[in-house]
């Protein structure tokens, strides 16, 4: 028997509300004056090829409606002035100067990282006073920390007058991800990949970002949804989810020490074809490297696939492959958890046509695709699963593709 759920929408602001937030936020807690202007990046979801950014594979994010909101103000010294709405008290200061490795904790670690990583790039940035807001759910596995530095990124290459953010510029954009990785690698101290700050810095409305991480080339994939009655839809678990803890940590160093043994530089080099993967998979350290190493081929080819697929026009026809990259990431790379597995499991029972966790793993979010005339139902079911299991209520987004940061 199913315990009655209620189903949690998570609504995205329009910019006008975000825009709004964040100026007054920042004239509320810095009462000297207006920030010189707002900017705002997206979260992001990824379609499919997880794990695979650090070793040189392919991914396919898209950009959230759901976005991370930045009220600035160029300074005249070296001083960081930070506020954010999820913190109610207090200013805090950072002197930008004294910002080097380990020396800045939390999210503020996200905001001047970006400023410390773009002098290190030998750009001309100084102090600044920011308000943040957010509706990119915190912690959700939605890159809500890439959001942040994006945003912050694109505001400072205004205020700072660098020239790089401007649309349409690629290469520009390209260097601010660059400098967005560093801030999150360096300053935060998460050992991500590149997927997040692409996503949030170079995708398009409308399309998937085909990023190849060989070379940080990307293809624009048409993904219009609605043109073929789907709709993508988002659970956020609630469940735990930090990508600091080491988990990831551990995975991306399997991953190193299996290319290494290999002779390869990245295990992108290993086909998915028996003289590829059988070969590699026999010469491998263990039953444990096997499994990882097979997770990050395969999912490199079913990136492929899924695309060949929206290239065909057969939407619909991409269900198994999700269904397989969650598997693959659940037994192979042993990143699931049981809220993921509830979600994926509840979704495929009530009607959905593919579904699989998005992001990093260990709690976060899983993304189903649904006819939308469906979506409701299977949004329901996936509630009532959570209750039934005991696990704390998820929250539902839907998710197309939106605008990269501006
Ligand atoms: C996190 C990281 C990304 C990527 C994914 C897994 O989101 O930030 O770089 O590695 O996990 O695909």
């Amino acid at each position: 028997m199913s315990a009655a759920a209620a189903v949690r929408w998570i609504e995205a602001w329009t910019p006008e509300q975000g825009s709004a937030r964040v100026r007054s936020l920042f004239e509320a807690r810095f009462a000297d004056g207006a920030p010189d202007g707002t900017w705002s990046a997206p979260g992001r979801v990824n379609l499919i090829g997880e794990h695979t950014d650090y070793n040189g594979g392919l991914c396919l994010p898209i950009a959230l409606p759901h976005r991370t909101y930045v009220a600035l103000r160029r300074r005249d010294d070296d001083l960081v002035r930070l506020v954010s709405a999820q913190e109610p008290d207090g200013v805090r200061e950072v002197a930008l100067g004294a910002v080097a490795p380990g020396t800045v904790d939390g999210w503020a670690g996200y905001v001047v990282g970006v400023a410390w990583a773009m002098r290190e790039a030998g750009l001309a940035v100084g102090g600044f006073d920011v308000a943040v807001d957010s509706c990119v759910p915190y912690g959700a596995g939605l890159s809500s920390s890439a959001a942040l530095e994006a945003s912050v990124a694109v505001a400072l290459d205004a205020v700072f007058g660098l020239g790089l953010a401007r649309p349409g510029d690629d290469a520009g954009r390209t260097q601010l991800a660059t400098i967005c990785v560093r801030a999150e690698n360096e300053i935060a101290g998460a050992p991500t990949g590149g997927m997040d700050q692409a996503a949030a810095l170079r995708a398009r409305p409308g399309h998937a970002l085909l990023l190849d991480c060989l070379d940080g080339s990307v293809r624009q994939v048409p993904f219009d949804l609605a043109a073929h009655d789907l709709t993508l839809l988002v659970v956020d678990t609630r469940a735990e989810h930090a990508l600091v803890d080491g988990q990831y940590a551990a995975r991306r160093a399997s991953c190193e020490a299996a290319a290494a043994r290999l002779g390869v530089e990245t295990l992108r080099e290993i086909t998915v074809d028996p003289r590829g993967l059988e070969w590699a998979l026999d010469k491998l350290d263990g039953e444990e490297q096997v499994r990882r190493v097979r997770h990050v081929v395969t999912e490199i080819d079913r990136v492929t696939w899924f695309v060949a697929l929206l290239d065909a026009g057969v939407v619909d026809a991409v269900g198994p492959l999700m269904n397989a990259s969650h598997a693959s990431l659940r037994d192979d790379y042993e990143v699931s958890c049981r809220e993921l597995d509830v979600v994926v499991g509840s979704a495929m029972a009530s009607g959905a046509i593919g579904a699989r966790m998005t992001g990093g793993g260990f709690g976060g979010s899983a993304i189903a695709l649904v006819r939308t005339d469906a979506v409701e139902q299977v949004a329901q079911a996936v509630a009532e699963a959570f209750a039934d299991a005991g696990l704390h209520p998820p929250a539902f987004l839907v998710a197309t593709a939106q605008a990269p940061a501006a």
